[in-house]
């Protein structure tokens, strides 16, 4: 069982206006947790600050971030996909079109959740995880998870996550597992 988070990660959300002034901040966690793929050019701090400037600057945008005094921690965040959305794209595997079909209200995607290496087993990311989608008013979420990320692929399976096929969203990018779930989350209890 993934135990409680600490009872002093202080957890926030923002809005796309929140973010610009903790950019840097982000940024550099994200050299952290990813530094032994930084060479990799889609994996790069510029690649991630573009995907980054890309989310952030949409109005619909959410991020969730945990500290523990003033250091952060982790976070998450994501948007609604869009009604001409191309996150589809790029699916290897013939899915029926009504499962891809969007409105704009249908599909919350977590597009990032990342924590400190010396912060995790705690439970920090599932916070992160549940505050992000919690209340949300779209009926699923989706991420994109690289097959051989053993925590990430089993944090989200066992949260109730489920395989939908394989997706390369860009050319130089891996060829991720699509993972979708149903909201509300079932395991978040409301209020
Ligand atoms: C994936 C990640 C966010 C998980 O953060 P976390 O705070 O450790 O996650 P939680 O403590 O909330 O959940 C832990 C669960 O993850 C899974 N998990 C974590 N590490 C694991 C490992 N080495 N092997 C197998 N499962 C693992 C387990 O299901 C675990 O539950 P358990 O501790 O009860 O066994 C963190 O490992 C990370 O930042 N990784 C680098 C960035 C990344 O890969 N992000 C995801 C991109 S899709």
């Amino acid at each position: 069982m993934t135990p409680s988070a600490p009872t002093h990660l202080v957890t926030r959300a923002y809005d796309t206006a929140g973010v610009r002034e903790m950019q840097d901040e982000l940024f550099a966690l994200y050299a952290e947790v990813y530094a032994d793929q930084l060479s990799d050019p889609f994996y790069s701090v510029e690649r991630f600050a573009d995907r980054f400037a890309g989310h952030s600057n949409r109005s619909t945008f959410r991020l969730v971030t945990g500290r523990i005094g003033t250091e952060l921690i982790g976070y998450a965040y994501g948007g609604p996909l869009s009604a001409n959305t191309q996150w589809w794209r790029g699916l290897r595997e013939e899915i029926p079109p009504d499962v891809l079909t969007e409105d704009g209200s249908r599909t919350f995607a977590l597009n990032e959740i990342m924590v400190k290496a010396s912060w995790r087993r705690r439970g920090i990311a599932r916070s992160l995880h549940d505050m992000l989608l919690d209340g949300r008013p779209e009926r699923r979420a989706t991420l994109l998870v690289d097959p051989a990320n053993t925590p990430a692929r089993t944090a989200y399976l066992s949260w109730g996550w489920q395989i939908l096929g394989p997706l390369q969203p860009f050319p130089d990018a891996p060829v991720y597992d699509a993972l979708v779930v149903d909201l509300p989350l079932s395991h978040v209890v409301a209020g």
